[in-house]
């Protein structure tokens, strides 16, 4: 498997131009980055630059039949060109849109993207570091690809989306198992549910299908009953799923990774259905603690003002949940801070809950979203636990 990745206009100059906006790394350093993420998942990468619209346009017409993916960065031309448009829909080559700097939150002209809807994925204000979720994302489509749907009244609103896998037919003979996944990155619109993509092909290799759901993030001000609404009816939307796909409404659980813990937890507490199980990976569930904390900002931004709502928005004053729950922390999270889980989990029993707490020794914030770790090896033996 071959992917592209292609840069547009003053990308060259990366390193040298806007640090403050683009960091500190040349073309060749990302380069090289791409490279070695690519190769780490076993992908060879091609990478060009170019200033010019039709040499993209070129560019793009050439991945058809010899790329597996494209990795796009088309720089300015992103707000303006529906040629490059028109490209990726002929080219039909996978492509997901990358952004090295937040554009919703700059000028108003940089939140349109002509070339958005040709994409199969947006991302954009993670630093480099979107380049690997890029990556990532057509390698998963690829391993296990995923079937997407709506869930929200607007069919077209992407925020409402999830993507469905199921295990290999193979390996059930019923009804599967399913695991509804909330990803983190502080309920903010720059992360999305790509970050579980790997997790979600890895449950499914597992037997479990996973529902691994997109959700309206912050900011509008106020957006969190927005965005916990959405929670809510991403679980209940099972109901309808079910007539689609073979699912067991009676093994569902609820997991979320970070500030998806959080959501996930609202999820569980509010929807109709009722989860068998709750999974929180290296959640955000006490915000008391997170406002004393590097993450007050976030929490800040999820009030909106609304100080009233500390509480009623803080998991763990809201317990007992009346679902069982695992609260899953490495001792070494740099991001959420294992106290979190540890404070939940003595809130939740003191209310008369089934609530365990699993410390991984020595495991970040992030190990939860490799397939590959030791922390996600025990993560995905609770979650995918018959009893
Ligand atoms: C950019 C964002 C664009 O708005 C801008 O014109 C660029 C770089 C980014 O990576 O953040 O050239 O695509």
């Amino acid at each position: 498997m071959k992917y592209l990745l292609l840069n547009g206009p003053n990308l060259n100059l990366l390193g040298t131009r806007e640090p403050e906006v683009y960091g500190s790394d040349t073309l060749a350093d990302v380069e090289d980055k791409c490279r070695a993420w690519a190769g780490e998942l076993g992908r060879e990468l091609q990478v060009f630059q170019s200033n010019h619209e039709g040499e993209l346009i070129e560019a793009v017409h050439a991945a058809r039949g010899t790329s597996d993916g494209i990795v796009f960065n088309p720089g300015a031309f992103t707000h303006t060109s529906y040629a490059l448009h028109d490209a990726i829909v002929a080219a039909e080559v996978p492509t997901v849109e990358i952004h090295i700097s937040d554009v919703e939150a700059r000028e108003p002209w940089r939140r349109e993207s002509r070339i958005g809807p040709a994409c199969v994925r947006r991302i954009f204000g993670r630093g480099v570091d979107g380049y690997k979720w890029a990556i990532r994302h057509l390698h998963y489509r690829t391993v296990h690809p995923p079937v997407a749907r709506s869930y929200g009244v607007d069919a077209n609103n992407p925020d409402t989306m999830g993507d469905m896998r199921l295990p290999d037919p193979s390996r059930g003979d019923g009804l599967y198992p399913i695991a509804v996944l909330f990803h983190g990155g502080g309920w903010r619109r720059s992360y999305a549910r790509d970050q579980m993509d790997g997790i979600a092909a890895d449950l499914a290799r597992r037997g479990t299908a996973t529902w691994n759901v997109e959700y309206r993030r912050l900011p509008p001000v106020g957006g969190w009953r927005d965005m916990l609404a959405d929670g809510a009816a991403a679980v209940d939307c099972l109901r309808e799923l079910a007539d689609e796909f073979p699912l067991d409404l009676e093994r569902v659980t609820t997991v979320g990774h970070s500030a998806g813990g959080h959501v996930a937890f609202f999820a569980t507490h509010d929807a109709q259905i009722r989860p068998a199980r709750f999974v929180a990976l290296a959640s955000m569930l006490d915000l008391e603690l997170s406002s004393r904390s590097h993450l007050a900002e976030l929490v800040e931004n999820l009030l909106g003002g609304e100080r009233d709502y500390l509480n009623p928005l803080n998991p763990v004053r809201q317990v007992p949940l009346g679902v069982p729950t695992w609260a899953v922390h490495g001792t070494a999270d740099e991001s959420v801070d294992v106290a979190q889980s540890r404070n939940y989990v003595r809130a939740a029993q003191a209310a008369g809950e089934t609530a365990e707490l699993v410390e991984i020794p020595g495991a970040g914030h992030a190990d939860f979203l490799e397939p590959n770790s030791e922390a996600w090896a025990e993560a995905a033996r609770i979650i995918t636990d018959p009893a």
